[in-house]
């Protein structure tokens, strides 16, 4: 087992009317808040009445921040800075998935930062000031709620960078909240979940029991309940397994004791959705199966490996490891397909004309050639070409 540090500040409200809290929470920081949203969700399923109603009736003052996109970008994150110092906020209260939170988790550092906002991103380091945050979570795929990461985007240059900013102070994880997340997203935000997991499990450590053991059971958890939800939108238990699966997967605890891996299949999907500006997860979803057929028979000595995701998470018997490690890889395909992901680029409009310089991009200080099967540029097209 490899050393490793835990560190997550984040106090979690989980469950149904954790939103109860909400008032006493913001009361330990301040009466000014930024309230962060996106396009409109949280008005139509009520949430945002919901909200209001407790900063009225506990005399806060409140700002607001709405539109924040899916794959924030920086024009907003300089706006909720300028909102921030203009109206001398205490707190930022982000309501939404990840893309809001990540949003605001930028906006509660560049409140402080003295320069241009796309340099602050350029140069995203923990420990920079930054304004408390507190979230209410409405989607269960990024993990943002539980990690002190944010991903943002700058349309203008192709560029999707992700750093560290600020872990939320508190994050109220209700999953009633996300009764009303449409077939899609429900999907997407599974198959980051997975991701997360996936990106950390595929390592040459084998003996970091405990981690190996979260890992496949938050896989398991979201093979489980995502074909619920998907039947059953308003299956409470369901929605919660994925809500907690969510949180989890992407704090770094699935990893522990384990050789890091340089997620790879991040790397290559963040240039997907800085060029085409589609949805994370459904890049995932299409990346990760080819890059393991590609990686398996690129190194072969990872076949153990593939063949213990079979056994382990799959359910897949046989003495043939070559095979066994094979059919993993087509029973992660076949589920993807089986919830409605699109499972190739083809679908989402994306050719080969930019692969070259999204290799490039995604290859930047070398990186992919630090991940558990080292890649190259050249391996970085031809991953992009298997998925068209
Ligand atoms: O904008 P609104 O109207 O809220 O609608 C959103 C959006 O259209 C909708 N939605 C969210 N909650 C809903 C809902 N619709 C109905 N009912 C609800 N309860 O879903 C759409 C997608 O939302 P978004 O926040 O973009 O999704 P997600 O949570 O998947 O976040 C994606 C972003 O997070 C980044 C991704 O790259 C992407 O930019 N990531 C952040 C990470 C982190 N901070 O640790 C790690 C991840 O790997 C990822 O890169
Ligand atoms: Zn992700």
């Amino acid at each position: 087992m490899e050393n490793f540090e835990h560190c997550i500040p984040t106090e979690v409200y989980f469950g149904k009317g954790q939103i109860s809290h909400l008032a006493e929470i913001l009361n330990r920081y301040g009466k000014r808040v930024l309230l962060t949203y996106g396009g409109g969700s949280i008005k139509r399923m009520g949430l945002y009445d919901e909200i209001m109603k407790i900063l009225n009736d506990n005399g806060f003052a409140v700002t607001e921040l709405a539109g924040i996109e899916p794959n924030p970008r920086i024009e907003t994150v300089e706006k909720g800075a300028k909102l921030c110092r203009d109206n001398n906020i205490d707190v930022i209260l982000a309501a939404g998935g990840g893309s809001t939170i990540d949003c605001s988790k930028a906006i509660a550092v560049g409140a402080f930062y003295e320069g241009d906002m796309w340099e602050m991103v350029e140069t995203a380091k923990p420990g920079r000031k930054a304004l408390p945050l507190v979230d209410i979570l409405t989607l269960s795929a990024t993990g943002s709620e539980f990690d002190g990461g944010a991903v943002i985007s700058n349309m203008k240059l192709h560029k999707k960078l992700g750093g560290s900013y600020t872990f939320p102070a508190v994050s109220i994880t209700d999953p009633t909240y996300t009764f009303s997340v449409p077939p899609f997203q429900t999907a997407a935000g599974s198959a980051d979940i997975m991701s997360h997991i996936m990106e950390g499990y595929f390592a040459r450590t084998m003996d970091s029991d405990l981690s190996e053991a979260i890992a496949e059971g938050v896989l398991k958890s979201v093979i489980r309940n995502l074909p619920v939800v998907l039947k059953e939108p308003d299956n409470y238990d369901a929605r919660a397994n994925l809500m907690w699966d969510s949180s989890i997967a992407c704090s770094g605890i699935p990893e522990y004791g384990k050789e890091s891996t340089g997620w790879p299949c991040h790397a290559l999907e963040h240039e997907l959705s800085a060029y085409y500006d589609i949805t994370h997860g459904a890049g995932l979803a299409i990346l990760t199966p080819r890059w393991m057929t590609f990686i398996l028979k690129k190194d072969p000595s990872v076949t153990p490996r593939f063949a213990k995701f079979a056994r382990n998470v799959w359910g897949l018997e046989g003495e043939d490891e070559a095979e066994l490690a094979q059919k993993g890889i087509q029973a992660l395909y076949d589920f993807f397909v089986s919830v409605k992901l699109p499972m190739t680029l083809s679908e989402l409009n994306i050719t080969d004309e930019y692969f070259p310089e999204m290799a490039e991009s995604a290859n930047r200080n070398n990186r992919l050639a630090n991940s558990y099967v080292p890649l190259t540029k050249e391996d970085a097209i031809e991953i992009y070409r298997m998925c068209l």
